[in-house]
């Protein structure tokens, strides 16, 4: 998008980098994308209590909770969806620039949306966690009886049932949830933070 006229960007008095140094970490998004089901809120959820209680600065959006609020006016057509991570981008790399390791919980089922993101971001900013799961598992699971609806014809335009979901091509992360418990992949989360220098 190109910049809005009369508009002039003004530089806060404190950097990112201050900001990192204060904390003693580096700031960052971790992009989970998945299926409905796939675990993508319950593990983030988990991850985000294990970096609080390590004394990292964290926050966490999720998509029900986004959709309640801030894009309470978007619903599920592919339009609406790239609205949503866009502004979702947008808010991630702001709490990036106040410090913040930022999880992010969304189906995100677009690559062209998701890699938008990441060119917003700075190099090593981007963190894609493909929380992966098979259709029929996440369908078994079905926590919120969703997919029930959606194969009744109740929901259209559900992902992985009559809406596409992109796998991510290649991902920073991937977690297959069928395999690991959500203990393992924090840990395994947590490993490569610590590996690429992000936190202590
Ligand atoms: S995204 O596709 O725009 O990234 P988002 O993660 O915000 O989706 O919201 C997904 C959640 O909305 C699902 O976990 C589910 O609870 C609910 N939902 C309602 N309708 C749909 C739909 N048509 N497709 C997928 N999820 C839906």
């Amino acid at each position: 998008m190109s910049t809005p006229a009369n508009l002039v960007w003004h530089e806060s008095l404190v950097s990112k980098k201050e900001r990192q140094q204060r904390n003693n970490h580096q700031s960052a998004v971790l992009w989970f994308t998945g299926l409905s089901g796939s675990g993508k809120s319950s593990l983030s959820a988990l991850l985000e209590k294990e970096l609080f209680r390590l004394g990292v600065h964290t926050y966490r959006l999720d998509g029900d909770n986004i959709r309640h609020g801030l894009n309470s006016n978007l619903g599920f057509s592919p339009g609406d969806r790239t609205e949503n991570i866009r502004r979702i981008g947008e808010v991630a790399k702001l709490m990036v620039d106040a410090g913040l390791i930022t999880m992010t919980a969304f189906i995100s089922p677009y690559r062209q949306d998701r890699d938008q993101v990441r060119s917003i971001l700075e190099e090593n900013e981007f963190i894609e966690i493909y929380v992966k799961c098979s259709l029929e598992e996440c369908e078994k699971r079905d926590p919120k009886g969703l997919y029930k609806k959606a194969r009744a014809g109740k929901i259209k335009g559900f992902t992985g049932i009559d809406a596409p979901y992109e796998e991510p091509v290649a991902p920073e992360i991937t977690i297959n949830t069928e395999m690991l418990s959500l203990e393992e992949a924090v840990q395994l989360i947590i490993k490569y933070l610590k590996d690429k220098n992000y936190i202590a």
